[in-house]
C-alpha cells in the first residue's frame, strides 16, 4: 500500500527522497509528496500521479539535507493533491507521513476542530500532525509520544519539526518501519526496498517503538521512554527480490497474503453486539436496506466469478433474489431496471470499461448502483458514489487472486447484513460471524498443501486441456480455477457445473483431458462423487479437492488436494486458493511470465 521514506545526512534530501519513492512505486500508489527541511523551515511538495510527475514540480535546487516522503494509496479521502502526504499542522512547522489507518480519527478531529485547528485534507493522518503540534513544547519526540497514546489504529510514521533540523522521529504500530544505518547518514522507510541502494545495515522497529534519528545516531525507546537496544541486521536480499517481499512473483506473494487481506476486508465491519455487518460506505438507511427486493451484480473476469458466488450465497442465505451478469453483456441488451433493485458493480481496479459502461447505463435508467472496488478513488468507486472498498492492498500480478477472496468477504458481509434483517436469527448471526472470524486461519491451514500442489502441477503440466468442475457455491470457483490456469499457463481449461458434463463436456473426456473436481462436504457431495465416477469410467484422470479426511473421495480420485474442513458456505475461500496455486505452479513449470502473461492487462480500459 502506501510507502514512506525519511532521510538525514550530508546529501541533498530531495534526490534521496525522490529515488526512495521511486523504489516504492511497485507497491501501488496514486499520489506522492516530499517535505524537505532547511533554514528552520519546511517545504512540502505533493501531488497526485506518479513520482515522475512529482519530480517535475520539485525545484532541482531545493536545498535541505533532511526530510520525509510518501507514496499514498488512498484509503480515507479521495485521490487529490491535498490528501497526499506529507501533512502539516496549522503553522506548517510540523510535517508527517503516515501509513496505516487511525480508527478514532473522527473523534480526534472533531475535538481539534473545536479547539480551532484548521484541517486541509480529508485524511485520517492529518490529525496526527495537529495533535503533535498541540503537545509540542520544544521536544518533537516527546510530543509524538504523547500523541501516539491517543491514537487507535495502525501506523508507521515519520514526523519532522522545522526547529529541530536533521532530526526524524519515527514510530511503528502495525505498519512496518525500518531504520537504515549509513556511514554518516540515516534513513527511515516502510520497507528496505527504498533504502537498499544506500545501505544494507538496518534496524527493524517493532510495534510500540519510537525512534529518534539524527545523521550520526539513533535512539529507540518505548512509549514510556524506556530505552530499547536494537540489533543492527545486514540485509542479504537483492533489490529485485525484496520488491516482492521474498516471493519470486507478485502472484505468489498475493496468494499468500490472503489470510491478511481477507481479514482486512472484514475489519471494523462486524457488529459483534448485534451479530450483523456494518458497511458504512453503502450510505443506505435501514428502511432502504429493508426495501431491497432483488440484487444484481455486474462485473468482468475474476470479479464476475466472485459476484456469482455472492449471488448464490445472498439468495440462499438472505432469501433475496439475486443474480450476477457479465457487465459487457448487460450493457448492450437494454436491461430492465426494476423498482427496489440494488446493483453492485464489482471491480478490483475500478477502471474496467465494460463494468463502468454498464454501471453508467444502469444509472441512466434510474438504478441504484454501488461499487465494490479495491482501488480507492477509482472511476467506478467515484461514479457509484457509495459502496464498499475491499481493502486488499495493491494487486500487482495481472491474474487476480487476493481481490477475489476479498470481494467474497464483502459479499458474505452484505449477506449477513440482509439476512439478519430478514430471516437469520441471533444464533444464526453468531454462527455466521464465527465462521467469518475463522476464515483467515482456515485459509492459512490450506497452505500446508503447497508442496503437494506444486508436485501435482508439475505432474499434470504436460496436458493441454483441463476441465474444472464444481457445483453450487463452488461452481463459480471452478470457473475461476479454469480462468487462472488459462490466464497464466496458456493451457486450455473450461469451468463447468459438474452436473452439466453429461450435456456436452463428457464427450471430451479421455486419458488426455484431466478433470479437477471440487468436492466439499456439502449437500451436493454425493452427486459430485457420481460425476467423478462417470469421468473415471471413461478413463479420465481426476484430481479432487475435498475436505480433509474424506476417504471416499480419496478412493475415487487419482489425486487429491485436501482443504481444511469447514461449514459448507465457507468452501469457496478454501477451494480457490489451491486452484490459484495449481495455476501458479503449472505456469512456473512451463516457464511462463507469471505476473505479466501475454495479451493480458491488469486494468482493461478499452472495450
Ligand atoms: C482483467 C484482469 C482480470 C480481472 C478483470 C476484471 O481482465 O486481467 O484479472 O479479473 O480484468 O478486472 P476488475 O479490475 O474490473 O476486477
Amino acid at each position: 500500500m502506501c510507502g514512506i521514506i525519511g532521510y538525514c545526512g550530508p546529501r541533498a534530501a530531495r534526490e534521496v527522497l525522490l529515488e526512495g519513492l521511486k523504489r516504492l512505486e511497485y507497491r501501488g500508489y496514486d499520489s506522492a509528496g516530499i517535505c524537505v527541511g532547511a533554514n528552520r523551515a519546511l517545504t512540502v511538495i505533493k501531488r497526485t500521479g506518479k513520482i515522475a510527475d512529482l519530480r517535475e514540480i520539485v525545484p532541482t535546487g531545493l536545498a535541505g539535507n533532511w526530510g520525509i516522503g510518501h507514496t499514498r494509496w488512498a484509503t480515507h479521502g479521495e485521490v487529490t493533491d491535498v490528501n497526499a502526504h506529507p501533512h502539516t499542522n496549522c503553522a506548517g512547522d510540523i510535517a508527517l507521513v503516515h501509513n496505516g489507518i487511525i480508527e478514532n480519527f473522527a473523534a480526534l478531529k472533531e475535538k481539534l476542530v473545536h479547539d480551532g485547528h484548521v484541517f486541509r485534507s480529508e485524511t485520517d493522518s492529518e490529525v496526527i500532525a495537529h495533535l503533535v503540534s498541540d503537545f509540542y513544547e520544544g521536544d518533537l519526540e516527546a510530543a509524538v509520544k504523547e500523541t501516539l497514546q491517543l491514537l487507535k489504529g495502525t501506523y508507521g510514521l515519520i514526523c519532522v519539526h522545522a526547529s529541530e533540523p536533521d532530526r526524524l522521529v519515527g514510530a511503528r504500530n502495525g505498519s512496518p518501519l525500518v531504520l537504515g544505518v549509513g556511514g554518516d547518514e540515516m534513513f527511515l522507510a516502510s520497507d528496505v526496498m527504498a533504502i537498499l541502494s544506500h545501505t544494507k545495515q538496518v534496524v527493524y522497529l517493532e510495534d510500540g517503538e519510537v525512534v529518534r534519528v539524527q545523521r550520526d545516531s539513533y535512539h529507540a525507546s518505548d512509549l514510556r521512554d524506556r530505552r530499547i537496544d536494537k540489533k543492527v541486521e545486514t540485509i542479504s536480499w537483492e533489490l529485485d527480490t525484496i520488491e516482492k517481499q521474498g516471493h519470486p512473483h507478485y502472484m505468489e506473494k498475493e496468494i499468500f497474503e490472503q489470510p491478511d487481506s481477507v481479514l482486512r476486508a472484514m475489519q471494523g465491519r462486524i457488529d459483534h453486539e448485534n451479530l450483523t455487518a456494518h458497511l458504512g460506505g453503502l450510505n443506505m438507511t435501514e428502511s432502504e436496506l429493508l426495501g431491497i427486493e432483488r440484487v444484481k451484480i455486474i462485473a468482468a473476469g475474476t470479479s464476475f466469478h466472485a459476484g456469482l458466488v455472492g449471488s448464490y450465497l445472498m439468495e440462499s442465505i438472505a432469501r433475496i433474489p439475486c443474480g450476477a451478469e457479465l457487465a459487457s453483456e448487460l450493457r448492450y441488451r437494454n436491461p430492465v431496471v426494476e423498482r427496489n433493485s440494488l446493483y453492485f458493480a464489482v471491480s478490483q481496479s475500478g477502471e474496467t470499461i465494460d463494468t463502468l459502461s454498464a454501471m453508467r447505463e444502469l444509472k441512466r435508467k434510474g438504478a441504484k448502483v454501488l461499487g465494490v472496488c479495491n482501488v480507492v478513488g477509482s472511476t467506478i468507486a467515484r461514479e457509484s458514489g457509495a459502496g464498499v472498498y475491499i481493502h486488499s492492498g495493491p494487486e500487482i500480478a495481472v491474474a487476480s487472486t487476493k481481490a477475489f477472496t476479498s470481494q467474497l468477504t464483502v459479499f458474505y458481509l452484505f449477506t449477513l447484513l440482509l439476512a439478519r434483517m430478514h430471516n437469520m436469527s441471533f444464533e444464526g448471526g453468531k454462527e455466521f460471524v464465527d465462521g467469518l472470524a475463522a476464515l483467515p486461519d482456515l485459509i492459512r491451514g490450506g497452505f500446508e498443501e503447497q508442496n503437494h500442489i506444486r508436485a501435482l502441477a508439475e505432474k499434470y503440466s504436460r496436458y493441454r486441456d483441463f476441465l474444472f468442475l464444481g457445483r453450487g457455491l463452488n461452481y463459480p470457483v471452478a470457473l475461476e480455477g479454469a480462468l487462472k490456469l488459462k490466464e497464466i499457463s496458456y493451457i486450455h481449461a473450461e469451468g463447468y457445473s459438474a452436473a452439466e458434463i453429461k450435456h456436452g463436456p463428457i464427450a471430451l473426456i479421455n486419458e488426455e483431458t484431466p478433470s479437477i473436481f471440487l468436492v466439499p462436504n456439502d449437500r451436493l457431495r454425493e452427486k459430485v462423487i457420481s460425476n467423478m465416477k462417470e469421468v473415471k469410467a471413461r478413463k479420465g484422470k481426476v484430481i479432487a479437492l475435498c475436505a480433509s479426511g474424506d476417504e471416499e473421495v480419496r478412493d475415487t480420485a487419482d489425486d487429491v488436494i485436501t482443504v481444511p474442513r469447514a461449514g459448507e458456505i465457507w468452501y469457496p475461500f478454501l477451494m480457490v486458493v489451491p486452484l490459484q496455486l495449481f495455476a501458479y505452479y503449472t505456469a512456473l513449470k512451463l516457464g511462463r511470465n507469471v505476473d505479466q502473461p501475454r495479451n493480458l492487462a491488469k486494468s482493461v480500459t478499452v472495450e
